[in-house]
């Protein structure tokens, strides 16, 4: 299956905004991703609506929606999802799980559900059949920065055994967190197929040598 790269937009130097968004485009990267958090379900307050809606003015490259909020229900009409957009929410995150992928899919995008490090991967057991791919979360949600938890490796590789035993085969598996070159590695190998590239590589100097690397690093 297909590796991508997902650069974190958290994580961009926002003064050259412009710039990075070229080099990504010229650097053939298939998602944007957007974190999207609301002080409570992750202990921080990232990227909004308008940014998203402004972003997508500027760049034809699709977004990786990823939704850190209490009740993603409530504040996903505010977004603008278009064809092929993923658009990951937790779990943890609502008691109408289920109900939250079907919105993202009638809205045209590809539903992903996502599992924290604690979460055990049976939490996705009645969703299956409902999502395009599920997003391990490799960190605790909330800041750039953090150690990778590393059972979460592992847990790439049960979660890729767990989608195929169900016949979702195609379903993708997304790393978010401490996506280092050396992780990158690990997480590729244990089946990971897209990869949020935050400040533990891509954004940790030259972009554009840091993107030829990391495609190095997915490639097996
Ligand atoms: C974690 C964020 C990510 C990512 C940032 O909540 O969703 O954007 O961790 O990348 P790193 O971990 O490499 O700084
Ligand atoms: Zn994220």
């Amino acid at each position: 299956m297909k590796k991508m790269i997902s650069p974190s937009m958290m994580c961009c130097d926002f003064f050259s905004l412009g710039k990075q968004i070229e080099i990504f485009e010229n650097g053939g990267v298939e998602y944007l991703h957007i974190d999207i958090m609301d002080g409570h379900f992750a202990p921080n307050i990232a990227l909004g609506a308008d940014f998203c809606k402004e972003l997508k003015k500027h760049t034809r490259i699709p977004l990786d929606y990823h939704f850190m909020v209490e009740k993603p229900e409530n504040i996903l009409p505010a977004y603008d999802i278009s064809e092929g957009d993923i658009v990951s929410v937790h779990a943890e995150s609502t008691v109408h799980l289920q109900r939250v992928l079907t919105m993202i899919s009638d809205r045209g995008g590809q539903p992903f559900v996502a599992i924290n490090p604690a979460t055990p991967i049976s939490a996705i057991e009645e969703v299956t059949d409902y999502i395009d791919g599920v997003l391990v979360m490799s960190v605790n949600p909330g800041f750039a920065g953090q150690k990778l938890v590393a059972s979460t490796l592992d847990k790439i590789k049960r979660t890729r055994a767990f989608l195929d035993g169900r016949g979702r085969e195609n379903a993708l598996i997304e790393v978010d967190g401490n996506v280092s070159f050396e992780n990158a590695k690990i997480m590729s190998g244990n089946g990971a197929n897209i990869f949020v590239a935050g400040t533990s590589g891509l954004f940790r100097g030259n972009i554009e040598e840091n993107l030829a690397t990391m495609r190095k690093a997915i490639a097996i």
